[in-house]
């Protein structure tokens, strides 16, 4: 009796850590390309709650706001060493005009929003408000330029009016406005989504006006323009083509969109009501990122295999049905958490050519990183992976092998259920970014660091009780990272047990 307890106390802790041991060997001294911080950018729009209430409240509210900034966002957003952030949108930027939004605030017209709702847009928040923002957040501004709707002029004196230092006639409109030094702005998008709401353009249309509006986008006084094309929304290889062709030579890097929105038999899905095979569905759509991915650089190989143009997957993430009332207002689980790191994998992944990366969207919009709800705010999932990400930025990217378990997702799919990556640090500390996507079972893995020697390990794990928990103004704290102590070294390699469901970052000296 005893004997068969015994043999069935070791079947249950045999299944209780998953069938196998995974290898994942990880090779610090082959490294050979740093991820750029770039790949952590925000996006900020001019939609829903996204900028204002979410970031900006004004001067005169009585939410807590410095120079009409919310704080408590402010301060959540700094924790995050953001690198570079796009506005004023997304759709919103091809219909905007940026003289609207400088000069005294009570004297500026008001415009319809109507990419998002017909909302009365007062333009209060405008380019002063967004370039003061990056500098006080201290990251690089990418400003999404209106092809669209506005005239050649109106580009070029954008241009000139953020960056001339000169004795020029919008150098001397934005002093008049009260900046004296212009701002370094490196990042131009010349368009948004020209194929469809940026003027459902042709692609051999694009490239002509391409052309015509980026001549006069000058380089002003040591201030250097990257221009970024407004790439494919998804696998289009004509668009892909077309723009590689006719301005490959012109261009500096084209966007490409991917939204992770389920699409189970056409539907959006729920936020927050979904069921286990829901859930393993959204990773193979997250996952499949990587297929438009390669489908587009290898058309853009073709045409520059000295990988000088980058792509810039500058709108990325969760889509789900909005809150009723709402524009793309979500909330955001567990299972966004794993979207976002998955997407982050995968963008390390391809860092010959991906340059700079941009989740959609910052506030209160799409897989946010935090939401508000008048002077309440909360921290999403989402966020925590940024930050336990953080150390990957600008480091080196360490390639690696592993052999992970995998399950197949309603016939139609098959999806690894280990996923990881890992950089090393300019101080030569080695980060382990680990993602158990089972729902059920831990999973033990053994990391192999070559000769790498080893003193020691730390980490740092987000994971929940269930998949669909979330953070709410009434519960902010249900998830949040934990110290990790589930790793040790024994003999030669670093032994982790990754429990159900979760993400854990290793921080290996
Ligand atoms: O991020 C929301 C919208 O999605 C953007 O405005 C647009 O570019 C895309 O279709």
């Amino acid at each position: 009796m005893k004997k068969l307890f015994c043999l069935l106390f070791v079947f249950l802790c045999t299944y209780a850590v998953g069938q196998e041991t995974i290898v994942l060997a990880v090779h610090p001294s082959q490294g050979e390309q740093k991820i750029s911080r770039h790949i952590y950018g925000q996006f900020a729009e001019h939609l829903g709650t996204g900028i204002y209430g979410g970031l900006w409240v004004g001067e005169d509210s009585s939410i807590p706001n410095t120079n009409g900034y919310r704080t408590d966002v402010l301060e959540a957003l700094k924790r995050l060493n953001i690198p570079n952030l796009r506005w004023p949108g997304g759709c919103f930027a091809d219909e905007y005009h940026w003289k609207d939004g400088i000069g005294p605030r009570a004297e500026r017209p008001k415009m319809s929003n109507n990419n998002w709702g017909g909302l009365i847009e007062d333009n209060s928040f405008g380019t002063h408000e967004f370039l003061n923002l990056c500098e006080i957040l201290g990251c690089e501004p990418y400003v999404s330029l209106n092809l669209g709707s506005g005239s050649v002029e109106e580009m070029a004196e954008w241009v000139e009016y953020m960056t001339s230092d000169g004795d020029t006639p919008m150098a001397r409109l934005r002093r008049e406005n009260g900046r004296e030094k212009p701002w370094n702005v490196h990042f131009v998008g010349i368009g948004n989504e020209s194929w469809g709401c940026g003027g459902n353009m042709k692609p051999d249309y694009y490239v002509d006006l391409y052309r015509r509006y980026t001549t006069f986008c000058r380089n002003y006084d040591g201030n250097r323009l990257y221009k970024i094309a407004s790439g494919p929304g998804s696998i289009d290889p004509k668009w892909t083509e077309t723009l590689m062709k006719g301005i490959g030579s012109k261009m500096n890097a084209m966007s490409l969109h991917y939204y992770t929105v389920t699409g189970w038999q056409g539907k959006k899905g729920s936020a927050t009501d979904f069921d286990a095979e829901d859930y393993y569905w959204t990773i193979g759509k997250c996952l499949d990122i990587e297929n438009t991915i390669t489908a587009t650089t290898d058309i853009m190989d073709k045409y520059d295999p000295q990988k000088r143009v980058g792509l810039m997957v500058d709108e990325w993430g969760t889509w789900w049905e909005p809150e009723p009332g709402t524009q793309l207002h979500q909330q955001n689980t567990m299972r966004d958490a794993f979207v976002a790191a998955l997407s982050l994998n995968v963008f390390h992944r391809h860092i010959d050519r991906i340059r700079m990366t941009n989740i959609a969207q910052m506030v209160n919009v799409l897989q946010s990183m935090i939401l508000t709800e008048g002077e309440k705010m909360v921290i999403t999932p989402t966020y925590y992976v940024f930050e336990m990400y953080k150390p990957h930025q600008d480091a080196l990217f360490l390639p690696m092998e592993m052999q992970a378990p995998t399950r197949a997702v309603r016939e139609e799919r098959t999806i690894p259920l280990i996923d990881a990556t890992a950089s090393r640090d300019d101080e030569g500390k080695i980060h382990i970014s680990l993602a158990n996507i089972d729902l059920d079972n831990p999973y033990k893995v053994r990391i192999t660091l070559d000769d790498t020697p080893v003193n020691q390990i730390s980490g740092t794990m987000l994971t929940s009780k269930k998949i669909d928990d979330c953070n709410t103004f009434e519960k902010p704290n249900k998830v949040k990272p934990v110290p990790f102590k589930g790793a040790k070294w024994v003999k030669d390699a670093i032994e982790v047990t990754l429990p159900a469901h979760s993400i854990v970052t290793l921080e290996v000296e």
